[in-house]
Parts: structure tokens; sequence; C-alpha cells
């Protein structure tokens, strides 16, 4: 029998995300601050002699269109001798969400397989080939996802003792040019996303510059972060994109309107979208809110920042 390795592949949110200007490559110049959720996929993991993709999920493709596939055959193509992976997805991260569902998956299937077949690529490496597979999966790989299970671990079980902090960053570039910042908890995030998704690629292709009024201030965000002032960088939270994705859906606007009407500090769109996430201060009021989205949006899900040690 095989074994197996199981990964945890976290969800991240955009806290402020502005777009610099569009790049000769096509890409946009971004400034954005991922931080990483607990709302995690399990990513399972074996050797075999191909490749292949299952999932409690429908979905999510199995072919080279999954992101965590062409993690597979990319890793494995460059380091391996012909070997495979076979690899399921235990989904919980809302697709085509703006949450980096993809991403992070992917971001596990690489550090998974480096593990597996003890490549001992490095970190540099393994971040090189993340930025191939697409502009969120370095962030998620930085975050460095928690083995949640070892089999090939040798003698006594695989005791994880790793203790994870969640990963905040500010990424440049594509996304993939990389400043982390200093770890914190945000308690109490209520995460919404709407029963539809959206393209990242469209998104982008519609943004305009001259119809973004509100410029997000990334140094007074993380002057607010460094204090950990939560009520105060709530304030900073935004997301330029908004202005294309809730344009094309304007119930963005309205569950951002009804988050903080029912207490968020702040409430602001993640990614291309189109889930929105509320930061709240008081649990009670978060509480109260999760079961009034709840019944509205079956995706609704109150999460706190990644590693918190529980
Ligand atoms: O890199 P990734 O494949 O995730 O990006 C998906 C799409 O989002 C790209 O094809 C591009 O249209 C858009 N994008 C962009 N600028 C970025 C990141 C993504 O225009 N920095």
């Amino acid at each position: 029998m095989s074994k197996t390795i199981v990964i945890e592949a976290p969800a991240k949110i955009n806290l402020m995300l502005d777009i610099k200007g569009k790049r000769s490559d096509g890409y946009h110049e971004l400034e954005t601050l991922m931080h990483q959720i607990d709302l995690v996929d399990k990513i399972h993991i074996k050797k075999d002699s191909s490749i292949s993709i299952k999932s409690n999920s429908l979905e999510i493709p199995n072919d080279s269109s999954n992101l965590a596939y062409k993690a597979a055959q990319l890793i494995l193509r460059t380091y391996g001798r012909g070997e495979g992976a076979a690899i399921f997805i235990d989904k919980n991260i809302p697709v085509g969400a703006g949450l980096a569902g993809g991403s992070t998956d992917a971001a596990a299937v690489l550090k998974g397989i480096n593990i597996l077949y003890n490549y001992d690529i490095s970190d540099e490496k393994l971040a090189y080939i993340s930025a191939q597979i697409g502009s969120d999966v370095p962030f998620c790989l930085q975050g460095n996802p928690r083995i949640i299970m070892d089999e090939t671990v040798e003698g006594t079980a695989f005791k994880n003792d790793q203790n994870i902090e969640g990963s905040t960053c500010i990424a440049r570039g594509r996304g993939e040019l990389l400043t982390p910042l200093e770890s914190k908890v945000l308690p109490w995030i209520l995460l919404v996303k709407p029963d539809f998704q959206l393209s990242t690629a469209e998104v982008y292709g519609k943004f305009k510059m001259e119809n973004v009024h509100i410029i997000p201030d990334l140094n007074a965000f993380i002057k607010a972060w460094e204090i950990y002032d939560i009520i105060e960088l709530s304030h900073y939270c935004e997301n330029v994109l908004e202005t294309v994705s809730a344009t094309l859906y304007p119930e963005i606007m309205q569950i951002k309107k009804s988050l903080e009407r029912l207490g968020a500090v702040k409430a602001t769109m993640s990614g291309s979208g189109p889930a929105v996430f509320g930061v709240f201060i008081h649990p009670e009021d978060a509480l109260k809110a999760q079961q009034v989205m709840k019944e509205s949006y079956s995706e609704t899900y109150l999460v706190s920042s990644y590693g918190r040690g529980d």
C-alpha cells in the first residue's frame, strides 16, 4: 500500500487590493495584501504511476485545467523520472470565489510531492515553479500549508507539531513578489459567497483605472496592522476590482451593505470576487450576522485567520 500525505490548503482573502497599471505581458501590476484564513481544503497525495485528480466536489475539473493537476505535472516533469501522483481534493473552499481555492490546492501539491518523492527542492526553486502555475500560488506556498498526516515518516506515528502562523503578505508584481507582514489574528471574519462565480481573467480584462474613485491606502493599513488596531485597519480594506465585479453583479454591493448593517466594521470583496468578507470586532455580532446571512446564502462561513493554534 502506497503511503499518503495529507496537507491543509488554506484559502486567502485580499484585505486590500490595488492595481497600479497594466503590464506589457498583459497582466496587471498589483499591490495587494493577502491573508490566510482557516477555511481549508485537504489534499491527499500518494505515489502512483500517473497523475490523477479526484474530489468530493463536482465543481472542479479533474484534468489539466485544474491548477493542482498543473502543479503535479510541472514538478514531476521537472524533477521526476516518469512517476505520477494520485491526488484527492477534499474541497471546502468555494470555487470561483476570489479565495485562491485552486491556487492553494496547487501549492499543497507542490509541497506534498516534494516530500513524497524526497526531491529535496529548495524553497526558491519551488517558488519559481509556483509562479508558473498562477499569480496567487507563490503566496499560498509561502504560507507554508500544514501537513496533517505523513505516512512516509518511518517509526512512531507522525505527530503534527508544526506551530503554523497564518501568513499575511504584501504582494506586488503579478502577485508573486511577496513581503511578509508580522503575523496577526483577525478573530471574526464573516465570509459570504453568492451563488455565482466570476472569471478572474474577465474581471481583470474589464478593469478601467478611470473608474476607481477610492485609492487604497497601503501605508495607513500597515500602520494600523503594526499596532494591531483592527477597527482602524478595517477602514483601509478596499478592493479596486469591485469597480468591475460589483458593476457586473450589484448583489456584491448589497452583501457588503448587509454585512456592515449587521455590525461589520468594514465589508470588502476578496480578489476578483464574488466572495465578500466582513471584519467583526464583537463575536455576538458576527454570530448573529452569520445566522442572518445564512438564510439567503448557503455559502456563509464564520472564520478567523489561519493557524491561530487551535
Ligand atoms: O495568474 P492567473 O492565471 O491566476 O491569472 C488569471 C488571469 O487574471 C490572468 O489571465 C489575467 O487575465 C488576470 N490577472 C492579471 N493581473 C494579475 C493577475 C491576474 O491581469 N496580476
